[in-house]
């Protein structure tokens, strides 16, 4: 790494002068470390990508459906408002607190480029609101989750989440930790498949953190990027709904990347529950302020794609379909893992059998996946981390040898 003024043009001057490069990605950065790797059999198990048994990240046919009809009625490419449609407003609330005019009506719904523009604008909004909040993130998380709210200008500390010995949420050290949160400050959740985990808070301990977070006046940002993973479109939603309902402050970023297999059309939300519809509404114009000098308004097709699909009774229950085929596929693949595993005594990837959604925490040390990398073409993130939905039940038992060699 090259010190300022170091850089190779420092002669030239300039700001670029002084440039120093990047770290890697510590997920997406795999993926061309991947494509140049020239063994036949390599297996990439790191981005939370869903494939199915030939290996492909299908496009959905309600998807495909959803597009055409797009193509056939577009007229204009005019810009789409700030916050994005109505009617993707009006869908989202339904997916948020189904049926419930009161709840929806403190709620306040901006479209936008995926998960991470969802939670990149509460960053935002945060930041310009109380400059000095600290935002809490899970040890461990989602390695972007520390750089987004670090960019925003943010001091970002981490709680405890998992106990690796037990493959189980430490909720005490949990509770204990959110005595330190102060009011202002945002504690972020993980709504369901908690990344890189799997392992998630039961609906009690959803209660209780709410309940903290309400009388402690922090806000809860929940990403929510994997409803209809673990065990199905309702009971994914179940901590979203109980910190909407806590009486806390709620800022949820919800992704449409996995659930609806739109990754590269960068579909999220950010749903604002306020206290009162006033207050929602309030809260939405620095929102939109945001928004504005981040990206300036949403991409249209993502968000005419996700409300076509939902705002239709065939569509949706078309995506209920084939969203359970997705999270069957997956939860089989947990449990032949785990019964691999299992079947030769094998003590690895310990939240398995227990855990939801994607991903799945091995215990490997970075040395043991750099291992696996060299001597079995097999591409785990660094933190141990691999993504379950990527295996076939041609790759388990290879998998599970590779794991084995390593002892
Ligand atoms: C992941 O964690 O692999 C996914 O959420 C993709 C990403 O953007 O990192």
């Amino acid at each position: 790494m090259r010190l300022p003024g170091q850089g190779p043009n420092r002669e030239t001057g300039g700001v670029f002068a002084d440039v120093t490069p990047a770290p890697p990605d510590p997920i997406l950065g795999l993926g061309e470390l991947f494509k140049a790797d020239p063994r036949a059999d390599k297996l990439d198990l790191t981005v939370g990508v869903y494939c199915d048994e030939t290996g492909r990240t299908p496009v959905m046919e309600v998807v495909r459906a959803a597009q055409a009809q797009l193509i056939a009625a577009e007229t204009s490419k005019t810009y789409q408002p700030i916050a994005g449609s109505a009617t993707f407003a009006a869908v989202v609330k339904e997916l948020v607190a189904p049926g419930d005019a009161a709840t929806q009506a403190r709620l306040e719904v901006a479209q936008a480029p995926g998960g991470t523009g969802a939670l990149t604008v509460a960053g935002r909004l945060l930041w310009s609101t109380y400059p000095d909040a600290t935002v809490w993130i899970s040890d461990p998380t989602w390695p972007n989750h520390r750089g987004i709210f670090a960019d925003c200008g943010l001091e970002v500390r981490t709680y405890p989440y998992y106990d690796a010995d037990t493959a189980t949420v430490r909720f005490d050290a949990l509770l204990e930790a959110l005595a330190a949160v102060g009011p202002h400050d945002a504690v972020v959740l993980h709504g369901c498949c908690h990344n890189p985990t799997g392992q998630d808070l039961t609906a009690a301990q959803w209660a209780q953190v709410g309940a903290v977070l309400a009388e402690r006046g922090a806000l809860a940002i929940v990403d929510t990027a994997y409803i209809g993973l673990g065990d199905g479109l309702e009971e994914d939603a179940t901590g979203l709904r109980a910190m909407v309902a806590s009486g806390a402050d709620v800022a949820a970023c919800l992704s449409f990347s996995k659930n609806l297999g739109l990754y590269g059309e960068r579909a999220g939300a950010l749903v604002v529950a306020g206290h009162s519809p006033e207050q929602a509404e309030l809260v939405q114009s620095r929102v939109k302020a945001c928004i504005r000098t981040i990206y300036s308004n949403p991409p249209i097709t993502a968000g005419v794609i996700v409300a076509t699909i939902l705002a239709s009774p065939e569509l949706r229950a078309g995506w209920h379909a084939e969203l359970a085929e997705i999270r069957d596929r997956i939860n089989g693949l947990r449990a032949g893992l785990a019964a691999e595993l299992a079947g030769r005594n094998l003590d690895r990837c310990r939240g398995t059998a227990t855990g939801k959604g994607m991903f799945a925490l091995t215990g490997l040390t970075r040395d043991e996946v750099l291992r696996l990398r060299d001597e079995a073409a097999i591409y785990l993130v660094e933190n141990g981390r691999m993504n379950l939905a990527a295996l076939t039940e041609a790759t388990i038992p290879r998998f599970v040898d590779a794991l084995e060699k390593l002892s």
